[in-house]
């Protein structure tokens, strides 16, 4: 097991820079899941810890020590891909003894290490089948098998589990999960898949060109996003964002001002200057739907349905505003038509204030 430590890790191909100078400390046994659009540079950052690509400066430890120039094989680390290439003519047991290659251990020793890596991913009973004979999970977990098998100080896994269809996704998931719970192993993992970050990470890391906005705890990410974009991407549907300016000490929606009465809310945070341009946030879960009854939430949304989503749960309403679309959660048990208005009230805690400028959270 071992820490992983990046200190201005940067990657330059060429006069191209795509990794711009990243630190990041990765605690032994801890599970984290570096998580960005496409090309911001998830993949190149484990490929520099692997030792698959050279790191164009910065230092990297593991366990202590700076390996920017050890052989990947001398870093004893194991990465699992999306397209884990196990051998279709090999059987369970020998793809798993694969990653034993190398290795200096007896023929019973391996074959020991191979029994009791097939016993922790239940495929004991498919040791002397062929990769053809299994599903797409067991075929995963052979890949992982493989890694698993030479006891690596910490696992990078990049988009292992995007070539699997929803279902098989979301039960890799778990047993991945459970797996990191079992063996306490150090992990990186690799996603642009939010829901799979949320699920599975002790910490979050959100990547955009190169750069690290952020890092958190998922609940932390999901709560205090620290800008616009770590907002939109943590959480689905993404958090609605309104356009407004601060007046003297309140809330200037502008053409939204007849749909969206904030009168209610108390104060806002005391270094808004007046005039400022802002972005709303509200997530569409923190919204909630009013009958009439109970009025008492400091902000509240008058919309009209433009359509609506039923998740069986639950039910996304599309809503138009006067300037604007927003979502808003509603329960199950409610239908929805075209053009009807609807009104949803927040409390002042889920509101969220961007500066439009820098796309920073304020307060
Ligand atoms: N060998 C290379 N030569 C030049 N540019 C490269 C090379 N490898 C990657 N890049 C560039 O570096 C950037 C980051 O790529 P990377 O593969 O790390 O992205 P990623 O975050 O893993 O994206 P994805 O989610 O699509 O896998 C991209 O702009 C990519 O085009
Ligand atoms: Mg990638």
């Amino acid at each position: 097991m071992a820490r992983i430590e990046l200190e201005q890790i940067v990657k330059r191909f060429g006069s191209l820079t795509t990794v711009h100078g990243i630190d990041l400390t990765i605690e032994d046994g801890e599970f984290v899941v570096l998580v960005g659009p496409s090309g911001c540079g998830k993949s190149t950052t484990l490929r520099m810890i692997a030792g698959l690509e050279a790191i164009s400066s910065g230092t990297l430890r593991i366990g202590g020590e700076v390996v920017n120039d050890h052989e990947p094989k001398h870093r004893n680390i194991a990465m699992v891909f999306q397209n884990y290439a196990i051998y279709p003519h090999l059987t369970v047991a020998q793809n798993i003894g694969f990653g034993l290659y190398t290795s200096r251990l007896s023929k019973a020793e391996k074959q020991a290490r191979i029994r009791e890596t097939a016993r922790t991913l239940s495929l004991e009973p498919y040791l002397e089948r062929r990769p053809a004979a299994l599903s797409g999970g067991q075929r995963q977990r052979v890949a992982i098998g493989r890694a698993m098998v030479r006891d690596p100080v910490a696992f990078l896994f990049d988009e292992p589990l995007s070539n699997l269809d929803a279902q098989l996704r979301a039960q890799m998931r778990l047993e991945i999960k459970q797996l990191h719970q079992r063996l306490g192993s150090t992990i990186v993992f690799v996603t642009h898949d939010q829901v799979e970050a949320m699920s599975l990470a002790d910490r979050i890391v959100v990547m955009r060109e190169g750069r690290i906005l952020q890092v958190g705890a998922p609940m932390e990410l999901y709560n205090r996003p620290a800008d616009i974009f770590t907002a939109r991407f943590i959480g689905t549907p993404e958090m609605n964002m309104i356009d407004a300016t601060i007046g003297d000490g309140r809330v200037d929606l502008g053409a939204n001002a007849a749909a969206i009465d904030v009168s209610g809310l108390a104060s806002l945070p005391g270094d808004l200057g007046a005039g400022r341009s802002v972005v709303l946030g509200v997530r569409p879960q923190e919204l909630t739907l009013l009958n009439g009854e109970h009025r008492d939430f400091p902000i509240r949304i008058e919309g009209k349905v433009r359509v609506a989503e039923p998740h069986g749960s639950e039910t996304f309403v599309l809503l138009d505003l006067p300037a604007g679309q927003i979502v808003a959660r509603a329960p199950s048990t409610v239908s929805f038509k075209a053009g009807d208005p609807v009104f949803f009230g927040a409390t002042a805690e889920s509101l969220r204030i961007f500066d439009k400028q820098t796309e920073k959270l304020i307060g």
